[in-house]
């Protein structure tokens, strides 16, 4: 039996990356799924490879019509709503805060955080009138701890957890709940689309950053899209019933702190100059 039979869930940014293995991991645990995102072939091609239990629609998350049309095509095809997975996102503006133009701010914020709120806006009305219904977002650790990420980026993070928060504690009345997952160090075509290479490129040049962020956190990685996506299951089932409002960090120790190996050379290092001064 799969944890999520019978239900039926929306993925946005289900084309690629985290959204990807949720989008193939909901599935696989018997949801329904409509994959919306802007990358069309992709997406097409994983709706296609799932069969009919899954349906690709183009939906820009930060148009509103685009996602209303989204969540009305779960609906028509599927007959619900269970499941609102608002995960589509874009690393956004880049550099120092003397580089960050108007124009990459406001997208920046239109995709991570207007395309969020979109998605609650659009799911709840449905999931109210039913009683029920699992809404996950996803931040970042980079909105928890300054350093993990670009200025913009970062504070759209931190806004999504606390819109998260704030609505959880009113659709929560009407038994939906409202949670989101935090991801850590996740090599995916993000963090290359971020330094300017093409979709292409980025995912054929995953390898470098999987190296990269190995060493990045105590649990050593490098952490998986679908590490992200088994948190969001979680959140998706009914295992998580008593569960809102919710942040929940998915970035093997990341953003806990100091790593004790890193914290012993410093020590180690100190001790060896504090006995040189006393010889
Ligand atoms: N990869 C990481 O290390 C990491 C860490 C923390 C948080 N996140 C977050 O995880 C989420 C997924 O990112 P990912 O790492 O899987 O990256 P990804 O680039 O692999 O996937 C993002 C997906 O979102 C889609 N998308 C972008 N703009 C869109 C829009 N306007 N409308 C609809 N879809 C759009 C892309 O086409 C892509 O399919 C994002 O919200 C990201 O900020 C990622």
């Amino acid at each position: 039996m799969g944890r999520l039979d019978g239900k039926v869930a929306v993925v946005t940014g289900g084309s690629s990356g985290i959204g990807e293995a949720s989008a193939r991991l909901f599935h696989a645990e018997g949801a329904s799924l409509v994959i919306a995102d802007i990358r069309d072939d992709r997406g097409e091609a994983l709706a296609r490879e799932l069969g009919p239990r899954a349906s690709y629609v183009h939906c820009d998350v930060s148009t509103e019509a685009d996602v209303k049309a989204a969540v009305d095509h779960a609906l028509a095809r599927f007959g619900g709503l269970d499941v609102m997975f608002n995960n589509a996102g874009i690393a956004g503006a880049v550099g120092g805060v003397e580089e960050v133009t108007v124009e990459a701010f406001d997208r920046t914020l239109a995709v991570n955080l207007r395309g969020v709120f979109l998605g609650v806006k659009h799911a709840a009305p449905t999931m109210k009138r039913r009683g029920r219904g699992s809404i996950i977002n996803t931040a970042s650790v980079a909105g928890i701890r300054a350093g993990y990420g670009n200025h913009v980026y970062s504070a759209a993070k931190a806004a999504v957890i606390q819109f998260t928060r704030s609505v959880a504690m009113e659709l929560g009345e009407h038994g939906v709940r409202v949670n989101c997952v935090l991801p850590g160090f996740i090599p995916t075509p993000m963090i290359g689309l971020a330094r300017g290479l093409s979709a292409e490129e980025a995912e054929e040049k995953l390898r470098v950053v999987e190296e990269a962020f190995t060493g990045a956190q105590p649990i050593r990685g490098p952490g998986a899209p679908v590490d992200v996506a088994r948190a969001a299951l979680w959140l998706a089932s009914d295992d998580s019933a008593f569960v809102n409002g919710h942040a929940l960090v998915v970035d093997g120790g990341a953003s806990g702190g100091r790593m004790w190996s890193t914290y012993q050379e410093a020590v180690v290092g100190l001790e060896e100059r504090l006995r040189e001064r006393t010889l």
